[in-house]
């Protein structure tokens, strides 16, 4: 059964759009949950623009959620990371001038390091996975990190499915990817730029055991609710 994990960080970039309280992160994350989703996933960033290190800890220390911690490999934030305790962590790369997550990590830069934080995460029983582009070396390199998962980005497919541009090759990556990842035992999870749409396209790849979406969830929820937009998900990825 593919899970279905909510990305809340919007909601903490509306509350602190206020520098107040509304909407509460770790509100969200319950009620997220009670209508469906199977985690949260929370990016902390390193120059904190949405979540918190209050939000994190916690979001974290609740029983009710399982939380998905996106984290950069950055020393300071895996430290800080392994004091919060989640139950999954996803490492990401991060540029203090994206927008949003702009692509995969470089595993072949940052292989020794990488491998020394997954071990740390492995030793402490947190279920770790890499944010990779849709690439064959990739998957291979992250099975010799020995990485519990791997996390391909979207975002190039949900472009072209949303500019009704051709999607095919790009789906045959992540398809390909995928198939690979799983007959060397890697979980595979995927997201980024995902609407109703490309969701529906991907949840066709059976190998696919986990989508984590984030904007267009919270945005779509203006219109239709957050309980009902949730739900669309979840039948989607049933389906
Ligand atoms: N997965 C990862 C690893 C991400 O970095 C993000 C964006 O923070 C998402 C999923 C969710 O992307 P979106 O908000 O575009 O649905």
């Amino acid at each position: 059964m593919k899970r279905l994990g909510v990305n809340i960080d919007h909601v903490a970039t509306l509350r602190n759009a206020r520098g107040e309280y509304h909407p509460d992160p770790y509100s969200t994350a319950l009620q997220v949950v009670k209508m469906g989703a199977d985690s949260v996933t929370i990016h902390l960033r390193e120059d904190r623009r949405h979540i918190n290190d209050l939000d994190a800890k916690k979001i974290c220390k609740t029983k009710k959620v399982l939380v998905n911690l996106e984290i950069s490999i950055n020393e300071k934030i895996v430290n800080n990371a392994l004091k919060i305790k989640p139950d999954y962590i996803c490492l990401v790369p991060e540029n203090r001038k994206e927008v949003t997550t702009e692509g995969g990590l470089n595993l072949v830069k940052y292989k020794k390091k990488l491998k020394i934080i997954i071990e740390k995460f492995k030793k402490n029983k947190i279920r770790t996975s890499l944010f990779i582009n849709p690439s064959i070396k990739d998957v291979k390199l992250s099975k010799e990190l020995n990485v519990d998962c791997v996390e391909i980005h979207t975002g190039k497919i949900s472009n072209l499915v949303k500019s009704k541009k051709e999607y095919n090759k790009e789906l045959n990556r992540i398809k390909n990817c995928s198939i690979l990842a799983n007959k060397l035992n890697i979980e595979v999870h995927a997201g980024h730029g995902l609407d109703y749409q490309t969701t529906k396209i991907l949840a066709k790849i059976k190998e696919i055991e986990e989508f984590n979406i984030g904007h267009f969830i919270i945005g779509e929820s203006i219109f239709d609710g957050l309980s009902k937009v949730i739900k669309k998900f979840k039948k989607i990825i049933k389906d």
